[in-house]
């Protein structure tokens, strides 16, 4: 189903320069190698696959335990482990490119050379079609601040990956007093595109061991899921409303198709599904499914009649036709819902909303205006409430990986006095335990 145009909805894109098939793609690092999700759908279906943060070299990421569960959504600390570079080239990139996936890869670096280095071995990378610069990650040069906090770094980093030759998106953090500051410095450095946003800085504390949750001990972790979204979603709206024709993917909670619409009406020409493939390795596909039927159902002809519109302040499908249906008032005809001003494109104009003054259905009586409302409103409701089921699968998931782990531990002697959490807080060295840390 890599169609534009399935069941009447065009799904397509763009992102900068990028054009997609559809907006949903994965989050960097939330789907293993990326190949392993081929056996729940079709890579080739989805707008892109963002693979995990790779370095130039290798990387042995943080102690475990890495993850762990919070009541909407997850901690995480793997600190971008990862193979480098090379052996990513040799080992994945082949597989992702054989099945038609459109990649996007991400890279990291502790300092401005690093990030070089990792961009110079991406240029010519066959099936890579952009670079997202994660600059959530500690500069060495600069006392494990991250690159992301500041505008100086961030711009620096982005600089540097210009050694791809590749359109560059940078991944930003939510950490930041001042995020369309720093997302105006990689926009001047020569980013074409804002991935919004990477995880809001966490830490979770088992209070009957004294001991941090996370091996990463006192550093922390990164929150993700449903918890962020609200900050994903005002990031992207704030940086849209900041730079009306730069490229912005939304990240941060998404897990369902009505989130991924919010994102795109807040600014976002794209999504990425990270934390919610987690609970059902097939959320990118659903997220998908639901965007394309929720967009059916809404009138919506092309999901570029979503982005941003929110700043238009006109809304697709106007309440105001159902209140005047349901009062049985007359009904304007002859204005296509949603209709748009211009096709995808990150150019000047950004799509334009045409109000929908009319009914429904051209000519429909006010009573089937009615049905179709309280229908849709029927078809939302249970979409949320099978998203809400499969979040909660996936909670009793980690909640009994959670035990098991805990059962072994006490079963082994356990490590009541918080030793794991002391091991862990020891001299900064890198990502692996540098103050400022990586997700
Ligand atoms: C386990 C895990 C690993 C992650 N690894 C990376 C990574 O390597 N690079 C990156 O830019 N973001 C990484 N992220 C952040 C996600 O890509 C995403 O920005 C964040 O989780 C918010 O989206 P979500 O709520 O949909 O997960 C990771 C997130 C998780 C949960």
């Amino acid at each position: 189903m890599t169609a534009g145009s399935d069941r009447g909805v065009d799904m397509r894109t763009q992102v900068g320069t990028v054009a997609l098939s559809n907006p949903v793609l994965t989050a960097s690092g939330t789907a293993g190698r990326a190949t392993e999700l081929g056996a729940y759908m079709e890579l080739a279906d989805l707008g892109a696959v963002v693979v995990k943060s790779l370095s130039a070299a290798p990387w042995p990421g943080n102690p475990a335990p890495r993850v762990h569960p919070t009541p909407a959504g997850m901690l995480n600390s793997v600190g971008l482990q990862g193979p480098g570079i090379r052996a990513w080239l040799a080992d994945d990139l082949p597989a992702l490119v054989e099945r038609g996936a459109t990649v996007v890869a991400s890279i990291w670096g502790r300092s401005v050379d690093e990030f070089a280095s990792a961009a110079g071995m991406l240029a010519g990378a066959r099936g890579v079609v952009a670079v997202e610069v994660n600059v959530s990650c500690p500069n060495v040069e600069d006392r494990s601040r991250m690159f992301a906090h500041s505008p100086e770094a961030t711009a620096a980093a982005v600089d540097a990956a210009g050694r791809a030759g590749l359109p560059l998106w940078v991944k930003l953090s939510p950490n930041v007093p001042d995020l369309v500051g720093i997302a105006g410095a990689a926009i001047g450095a020569g980013a074409e595109a804002l991935v919004l946003v990477n995880t809001v800085l966490g830490m979770a504390i088992d209070p009957r061991r004294r001991a941090y949750r996370l091996g990463s001990g006192a550093a922390g972790g990164g929150l993700s899921g449903p918890a962020i979204r609200p900050i994903a979603v005002r990031a992207v709206h704030d940086c849209r409303a900041a730079f009306p024709t730069i490229g912005i993917v939304g990240v941060g909670g998404i897990a369902r198709g009505v989130d991924a619409a919010e994102m795109l009406v807040a600014g976002a020409d794209a999504v990425e599904v990270g934390t919610a493939t987690f609970a059902d390795p097939r959320a990118p596909a659903v997220v998908l499914r639901q965007l394309r039927r929720w967009c059916a159902r809404h009138r919506v002809r092309s999901v570029r009649d979503l982005v941003g519109s929110v700043h238009q302040g006109q809304p697709v499908v106007p309440l105001a036709t159902e209140h005047a249906a349901v009062a049985g008032m007359p009904e304007a005809g002859g204005v296509e819902p949603g209709s748009i001003s211009d096709g995808p494109g990150p150019g000047a104009s950004r799509p334009e909303v045409v109000p929908v003054v009319g009914t429904e259905e051209p000519g429909a009586q006010a009573g089937d205006a009615v049905l179709l409302a309280r229908v849709r409103a029927t078809l939302d409701a249970i979409d949320q409430r099978v998203a809400l089921q499969a979040e909660q699968v996936g909670h009793l998931a980690d909640a009994m990986t959670a035990l098991a782990a805990a059962l072994g531990s006490e079963r082994t002697g356990g490590d009541p006095g918080g030793a794991a959490g002391r091991d862990q807080s020891g001299a900064p060295d890198g990502p692996g335990q540098a103050a400022e840390r990586p997700a």
